[in-house]
């Protein structure tokens, strides 16, 4: 069940409970006052009648003058007076009220209300009066005073519930900043499953791209130092000599290779927090594989010790800014400045070549981790085409205070 029906339910119930001890207390109440009213206008009654009864006989036949005097009498409030002859006729019985004539209190309610009083007789000669408490006038007002207590009692708690239930769905409902924050957060979520993906794609590639490489430059040594080694065993044309310096020299070339693999995965520059080496060895490295492409390079500042994260962070972000050089600009000149400054680091490569419109702006894995990883240390990445063509890359990063 919602938590708004709960709440709803449990102020239905409280109200309910307020409105049946109220029902109590009114019903107690006036059950009380009911009986007290009765009683003692049945007193008085008798009283009054009973003084009237020793007097009747100074005035002529007592059941006479007591008629008589009860029809000036009329109706006695609360009262029901019958006189009775001693033949058992009805000699005067009350005229019915005026007061509400006509109607009565539901019985379920008369029943409840209805006080236990006895009739009195009184006894004259040659007849008998008896009064007979009549609660049903005091009853009926009763019954119209609590009906008129309920329906407001109900009118005041329907109120009640409805007001505090618009509060409730005010101060349940999310409000506008909620909203945005939920917005926002689910924004965020978007984005971070994007980034997940984007480093699983990012892992995936660097291994199909290892399996590549360490098939081309390792696959095609391995498989020449056996055809070697077959022809030396089949005893054939080689002299064991020659296949010897034969198999040192593909050997050498696969040390080569490994030792170029493994300071490209992991530049021994970086074990010491050392950029600056890195980038060097990096940069003379890239050169070798693109001689035609002019390299023009700018360090400036300590590029020591800035952290590990940084240091790794803006080094993978050039290397994969040099790769898309070479992929995609087939340009002429390539320039790369990494400052140290007082707000942080600056990095920018920049080329000449062609930037295509195609695919700009990140999209691609390369530069969406750059850009993830340089704003996870709170930094920024600029990428894109520059005015008079040619591509450039901006990186900056800021250096937490105190920093060397
Ligand atoms: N130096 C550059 N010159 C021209 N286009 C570039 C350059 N660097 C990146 N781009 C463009 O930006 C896109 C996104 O690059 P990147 O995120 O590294 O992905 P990828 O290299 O896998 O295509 C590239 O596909 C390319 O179109
Ligand atoms: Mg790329």
């Amino acid at each position: 069940m919602s938590l708004r029906w709960r709440l709803n339910l449990l102020i239905a119930g409280l109200n309910l409970g307020f409105l049946l001890v109220l029902a109590w207390l009114l019903v107690n109440n006036h059950r009380e006052s009911i009986r007290e009213e009765i009683e003692a206008a049945h007193r008085v009654t008798v009283q009054m009648l009973g003084t009237a009864a020793q007097t009747s006989s100074v005035f002529g036949p007592p059941d006479t003058v007591m008629v008589a005097f009860l029809q000036s009498v009329g109706r006695v409030r609360a009262n029901e007076i019958r006189l009775i002859g001693t033949d058992g006729r009805l000699l005067f019985g009350s005229p019915p009220s005026e007061y509400k004539a006509g109607r009565t209190a539901p019985a379920w309610f008369a029943e409840l209300m209805r006080p236990t009083l006895d009739a009195t007789v009184i006894a004259l000669p040659g007849a008998r009066v008896e009064v007979v408490p009549d609660p049903s006038r005091a009853i009926l007002d009763a019954w119209d005073r609590m009906v008129l207590i309920v329906l407001v009692g109900i009118g005041f708690v329907a109120l009640l519930h409805t007001a505090l239930l618009y509060a409730l769905r005010h101060l349940l409902q999310p409000t506008e900043a909620d909203a945005r924050r939920l917005v926002a957060t689910t924004r965020e979520l978007a984005q971070n499953r994007e980034v997940t993906r984007l480093i699983h794609a990012g892992v995936e590639d660097e291994r199909k791209r290892l399996a590549r490489e360490l098939h081309d430059e390792l696959g095609q040594s391995v498989t020449a130092i056996r055809l070697v080694a077959a022809t030396i065993e089949r005893g054939g044309a080689l002299p064991v000599s020659q296949g010897a310096a034969r198999i040192d020299a593909i050997a050498a070339s696969m040390y080569d290779s490994v030792h170029r693999i493994v300071r490209e995965l992991r530049p021994a520059a970086l074990e010491q927090q050392d950029l600056r080496a890195a980038l060097l060895d990096m940069a003379r490295e890239w050169q070798l594989h693109h001689p035609a492409i002019e390299f023009e390079m700018h360090l400036e500042g300590d590029l020591a010790d800035l952290g590990e994260e940084p240091t790794l962070a803006v080094f993978r972000s050039v290397q994969e800014a040099l790769t898309n050089v070479a992929k995609h600009a087939a340009a002429r000149q390539v320039a790369l400045a990494v400052v140290r400054g007082d707000a942080g680091l600056d990095v920018a490569i920049s080329d000449d070549g062609r930037a295509g419109a195609a695919s700009l702006g990140g999209s691609g894995r390369g530069l969406g981790g750059m850009r993830e990883r340089i704003m996870a240390l709170g930094g920024r990445l600029e990428a894109g085409e520059l005015p008079d063509g040619g591509f450039r890359v901006a990186i900056h990063v800021p250096m937490p205070e105190g920093a060397p």
